[in-house]
């Protein structure tokens, strides 16, 4: 493009003026010079190749001390009766630099979008980027399993603190503070004074406590909590932080066949099998009496141990799943409850012992390592909401 035709038709200066202009020119800017400087402001517009480049060539002409600026504050030295015409000259050749500017501007920008658009072509035929999706943990889903179940049977869901004083994690479980279960927890103290001692709660248990006292004594309860729990304790089937669900009844008259056609009844829907065979095994917990440890039988099958059926024949087995019994008269008194009027059952339960056993993993810490291949793996999706008709295992 020649940059001439851009360039408007500046009328010579009548000749009446130019003693003004020479007034002008001994200010600083000579008849020949005010046509070069023109010149060249024009010429570097139309040649900048970058939009910083033509910022530059802006502000060296119309910026506060750029050229033609400087100009048109010479017009207050000429006498009034002059001005006129000579900032009618300086005013047309700024607005035919605006004008350029303008236009080159639009130009840069329009070519740095061309060369955008070309170095960005989108390749329709390639596969569509999925978005990485989460699945939920193995521990997760047990737990909502769990709570679908029980929901079924009238349980609430109920919750405690992970960090608990020794009264509600052991006093009130009938636990006193020298009886060697206070040993057998390995249990993790935290550092420092308190009122109490406080601890990681080592088993969900409390929360019995905390649930009986929120109904106040006077009415059934019904729960479970499921939760995380922590014991001093390392090794495959073991890890300092681990995941329990409590399970507590509060009523008149209950008895040990509630507590069993209850156990009985969530392992059924839990292991989604009709076959499960149930074997209490009489044993000892300081907040139950009598208490039993509950096994569930398993069959061989291909080799491998299946939950369901057997127990003893066929080469199947007892596996130990969790304990219960019925609540202990003083526990039901530490949760404000009358012994003599109320009874109850509790179990508790190892969550992630069940989701070892019901999806078939066999090394706990992998758990809690947080490998997002085993997490894909395991994991379930997120739109599979556990429910009683459609299979809690979804
Ligand atoms: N709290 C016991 C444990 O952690 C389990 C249990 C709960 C036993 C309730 C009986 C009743 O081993």
């Amino acid at each position: 493009m020649d940059d001439r035709t851009e360039m408007i038709e500046l009328e010579e200066i009548p000749a009446e003026l130019r003693g003004v202009l020479d007034q002008v020119l001994n200010l600083g800017v000579t008849e020949e010079q005010f046509h070069l400087t023109r010149r060249s402001i024009l010429d570097s517009i139309v040649t900048s190749e970058l939009l910083g480049d033509l910022d530059a060539v802006r502000i060296a002409a119309l910026g506060k001390s750029g050229v033609i600026s400087q100009w048109l504050k010479l017009i207050g030295t000429l006498p009034p009766e002059n001005r006129a015409p000579v900032s009618a000259r300086f005013n047309r050749v700024r607005d035919e630099v605006q004008r350029a500017l303008e236009k080159r501007k639009v130009e840069l920008e329009r070519a740095a979008l061309d060369a955008r658009l070309a170095g960005e072509t989108l390749d329709m035929t390639l596969p569509a980027d999925v978005p990485p999706t989460g699945t939920i943990h193995p521990v997760s889903q047990v737990m909502d399993e769990l709570a679908e179940i029980f929901a079924d049977l009238g349980f609430a869901v109920a919750t405690g603190p992970e960090i608990e004083d020794d009264w509600y994690n052991f006093t009130a479980l009938n636990i006193p503070e020298t009886h060697p279960a206070r040993a057998m927890h390995d249990t993790f103290y935290l550092a420092g004074e308190h009122e109490k001692p406080m601890v990681l709660r080592t088993h969900t248990s409390p929360v019995q406590i905390r649930a009986m006292q929120a109904a106040g004594g006077d009415k059934p309860v019904r729960i479970i909590a499921p939760g995380r729990t922590y014991r001093s304790d390392s090794d495959a089937t073991h890890t300092p932080m681990f995941h329990q669900v409590e399970g507590l009844v509060i009523d008149k008259g209950i008895t040990l066949g509630h507590l069993k056609w209850t156990l009985e009844t969530f392992l059924k829907a839990f292991f989604e099998r009709d076959d499960i065979v149930l074997r209490l095994r009489p044993s000892y917990f300081p907040f139950t009496e009598p208490s039993a440890e509950v096994d569930v039988g398993f069959s061989i099958v291909n080799g491998k141990r299946v939950i369901g059926g057997s127990g003893g024949g066929n080469g199947g087995g007892w596996m130990e799943v969790l304990g219960s019994g019925m609540v202990h008269r003083s526990v039901i008194e530490a949760g404000g409850y009358d012994p003599n009027e109320w009874q109850g059952f509790a179990f508790g339960c190892g969550i992630d012992r069940l989701a070892m056993l019901k999806y078939g993993m066999d090394d706990l810490r992998a758990f809690f390592d947080g490998d997002v291949r085993w997490l894909k793996h395991y994991g379930f999706s997120g739109l599979d909401v556990p429910t009683l008709s459609g299979g809690v295992g979804a």
